[in-house]
């Protein structure tokens, strides 16, 4: 794969953006508008590590969500946690290095997260993390690996709930460095739900025909967790309860790679065609909004989704043990239903019967986030990159 490093120019920056994965790219775009509108003295370039390469995974967000193209694209593409985390430091320090930034911006939790933030710190560069404090108490997860150690060496820490600032107290973090400034992932919703392309444009009516999902009459379902995809008995038991579940309400099921890829490689393939279950390609931003936006409720173990359903009143049932976003439960649509099928038909009649929780919409996720943010960053950088 091709080490595009040099693509950057020398000096060219002061603060050095990065992403690398799907769940990165809603959350930079409001943060790069914000920065440009509010910091305006500030150099700003965007790295894109290429933890995520697939087309659909990336264009479709860049263009519509008008995220300014990467300076530089490592390419990194898969690989085992530890040789992508690797292969991701190795590229981007001399990357860093050329940029001349002052400090790097990461956000969210994913591989390449703890990465750039691993070699910022150790470049003696100050660290900024997005989303911070967020914590599921589950080490099994990677991304829990990755907010711990991404948190322990950032200098400012902006949190989107106000538990987070807790968690981090508790680890020791210094209270000057935390910021509650609400919820960027919010911001892009808010932004981008009127040009949210209608569910009948994504699913084709034959389709919709077959399995009866008309408005208000379909299940969104997104599966990629290793620890409900990875293992065949464990997902087989999963996608038999959906099978269920699809008798009750049609359910239209967006394929993450790497799950189409286990269900490919388990063989499960025929269990699914059997259901009334719609199968999807993975989706740009605004057909996916789309499809939560007149949805029933959704089905999720995806970090994001849970907190785009309560920014949109949806509900969401979690398929997970536990969440990292817990006022997602307190205030918000969520139920944690775990894999257990009583519990997830139970969680899905529910809904069915009495509609679901409604909610409220949590403190700070009100389109603004990234504007706190960049008013922060700019004091920060005119106070010397001094907390
Ligand atoms: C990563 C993040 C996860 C996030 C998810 C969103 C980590 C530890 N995990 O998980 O937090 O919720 O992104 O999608 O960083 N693949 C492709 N094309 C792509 C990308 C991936 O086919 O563009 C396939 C490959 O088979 C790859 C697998 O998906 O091995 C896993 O990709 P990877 O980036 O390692 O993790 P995700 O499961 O996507």
């Amino acid at each position: 794969m091709m080490n595009t490093v040099n693509e950057i120019t020398p000096g060219s920056c002061d603060l050095l953006c990065v992403v690398g994965a799907r769940p990165n790219f809603m959350k930079i775009a409001p943060i790069m508008a914000a920065l440009a509108e509010h910091a305006p003295r500030m150099r700003v370039s965007l790295l894109h590590t290429g933890q995520h390469y697939d087309a659909v995974m990336n264009h479709q967000y860049f263009d519509a969500l008008g995220i300014p193209a990467p300076s530089i694209n490592l390419e990194v593409g898969s690989g085992s946690h530890a040789q992508q985390t690797a292969e991701v430091m190795r590229r981007f320090e001399p990357a860093l290095d050329a940029s001349g930034a002052r400090a790097a911006l990461v956000v969210g939790d994913v591989n390449s997260t703890l990465a750039c933030a691993l070699v910022a710190a150790k470049r003696g560069l100050p660290v900024i993390h997005v989303e911070a404090g967020l914590r599921s108490f589950d080490r099994a997860m990677p991304e829990e690996i990755n907010r711990i150690l991404t948190d322990r060496i950032s200098d400012l820490l902006f949190t989107s709930e106000r538990g987070a600032r807790d968690n981090l107290l508790k680890e020791g973090i210094p209270e000057q460095a935390i910021h509650f400034v609400g919820n960027v992932m919010i911001d892009t919703l808010r932004q981008n739900l009127g040009r949210a392309v209608p569910f009948r444009q994504t699913v084709a009516p034959e389709e919709r025909a077959r399995c009866d999902v008309a408005e208000n009459n379909y299940a969104v379902l997104t599966l990629h967790r290793p620890s409900n995809v990875d293992d065949p008995a464990a997902l087989r038991r999963l996608l038999e309860t959906l099978n269920e579940a699809s008798e009750r309400i049609p359910i239209l099921f967006t394929l993450h790679p790497r799950t189409r890829a286990m269900i490919e490689k388990f063989e499960l393939m025929p269990l699914l065609k059997r259901a009334r279950i719609v199968l999807l390609p993975p989706l740009g931003y605004l057909e996916m909004l789309g499809l939560m936006k007149d949805a029933r409720m959704v089905l999720t173990d995806s970090g994001g989704i849970q907190e785009e359903t309560t920014a949109l009143g949806i509900p969401c049932v979690t398929l997970r043990d536990s969440t990292e976003r817990p006022i997602t439960v307190e205030e918000g649509t969520n139920v944690l239903a775990g894999t257990d099928r009583i519990d997830i038909l139970r969680a899905v009649d529910a809904i069915l019967s009495y509609g679901g929780k409604t909610g409220r919409i949590p403190q700070y996720w009100d389109g603004a986030a990234a504007v706190r943010i960049a008013h922060v960053v700019r004091d920060w950088a005119e106070n010397g990159y001094k907390a």
